[in-house]
């Protein structure tokens, strides 16, 4: 197949240019660089032995995704192209919506005038919101709590409006848990620009040195070591969950949603714990207040997928922390030269 794949230099969707390119599939990728570099791209194409092609572009310019498909005729697209931090959602939300849910319209209004009606879309557990009990699954009731949140929300209703208003549309809304690891290479990763969010990048900073020790959010909440509980995936097994559900949308029209994650949760103390065991080494850090906004505990109910798609994760914590170090101790500055 010939895939368009948006944000596809960024983290999940370098592994997953990768994935499809093993698989056999031709892959344009479009990206505007704005969290990412070609340097990732250009290691992709080493370790597949062939290249995906690229386009630097904004998802938000109609015009160039157009010439993009004319130029390319892809017969599907994954949607990655976004923007993702919560705490800056909420400091300038206008840009969130305007480049996740405009850049989405663009991308679907081109499509739709050139023909192409499959879609694989990043949507996020971010999406269930505090309501609902873990696991989470995929019927519930959504209700996102920040603007970032909601852009994934908004995003779901039009897209699901869209399969409503033309049977010939086969889309697929896949809820990412908490991505991390790397490739087993250590040849592609996550490289956050700046002051890392999320948690396996900060330890993953610590434990190269970049940064002095890790400030544990909440140490007082209601859960077995007082830390938070997360899902965590590793970024190749959510990559073949991208193959897998295409495969279906391949015979299947309409609009599905699935969970991509686990089905276990992992404390932030125990990640910490396994990243030592990668490094062999301490990772220094602290309790410190509860960051606002975080939830206690969740995890995926995964077994839609599993009965949809015959997928399920195969990698381990301490897998998703051995690849994610075996990257960073590589790369300690990411694409960056050293
Ligand atoms: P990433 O930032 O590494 O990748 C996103 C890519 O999109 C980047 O390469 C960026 O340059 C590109 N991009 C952003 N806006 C664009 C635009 N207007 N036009 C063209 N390119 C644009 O992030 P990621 O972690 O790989 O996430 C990929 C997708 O998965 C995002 O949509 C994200 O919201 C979603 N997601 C991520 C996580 C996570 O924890 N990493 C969890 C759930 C969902
Ligand atoms: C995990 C746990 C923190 C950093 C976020 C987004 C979500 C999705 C995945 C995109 C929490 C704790 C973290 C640190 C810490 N992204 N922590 N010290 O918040 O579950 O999810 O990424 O869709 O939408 O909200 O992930 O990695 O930020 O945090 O103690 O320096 O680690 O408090 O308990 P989160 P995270």
């Amino acid at each position: 197949m010939r895939i368009l794949v948006t944000g596809g230099t960024g983290y999940i969707g370098s592994h997953t240019v990768l994935t499809l390119l093993e698989g056999g599939h031709d892959v344009v990728v479009v990206d505007n660089l704005s969290n990412s570099s070609e340097e990732s791209l250009r290691r992709v194409g080493e370790l597949a032995g062939r290249d995906a092609a690229f386009v630097k572009a904004d998802i938000t310019d109609e015009a160039a995704l157009d010439a993009i498909f004319g130029e390319h005729s892809p017969e599907a697209v994954i949607h990655f192209a976004g923007l993702k931090a919560v705490g800056e959602s909420v400091a300038i939300p206008l840009d969130y919506y305007f480049n996740n849910v405009a850049g989405t319209i663009a991308l679907l209004r081109t499509m739709q005038r050139r023909d192409v009606r499959t879609i694989v879309f990043s949507s996020s557990a971010t999406v269930y919101g505090e309501h609902n009990p873990t696991p989470y699954i995929e019927k519930m009731e959504i209700g996102a709590m920040n603007p970032y949140g909601r852009t994934k929300e908004q995003i779901e209703d039009i897209l699901s409006d869209l399969g409503a208003s033309d049977e010939r549309w086969h889309i697929a809304l896949l809820r990412y848990f908490n991505p991390v690891g790397a490739h087993p290479s250590g040849q592609i990763g996550e490289d956050p620009q700046g002051i890392p969010n999320n948690l396996v990048p900060f330890i993953a900073q610590v434990a190269v040195g970049r940064r002095e020790k890790l400030m544990v959010f909440g140490g007082d909440y209601d859960t077995p070591d007082g830390t938070c509980q997360r899902d965590f995936i590793h970024v190749v097994d959510l990559a073949e969950g991208h193959a897998a559900a295409l495969r279906y949308l391949e015979g299947h029209a309409g609009v599905f949603r699935w969970n991509l994650g686990s089905g276990r949760g992992t404390s932030v103390l125990e990640m910490v714990h396994a990243f030592e065991a990668a490094v062999g080494a301490p990772i220094p850090y602290e309790i410190a207040a509860r960051r606002a906004g975080d939830l206690p505990a969740f995890w995926a109910d995964p077994s839609a997928a599993l009965h949809d798609l015959g997928w399920s994760t195969t990698k381990t914590v301490a897998q998703m922390c051995e690849d994610h170090w075996r990257w960073q101790k590589n790369n300690p500055m990411g694409y960056r030269a050293p």
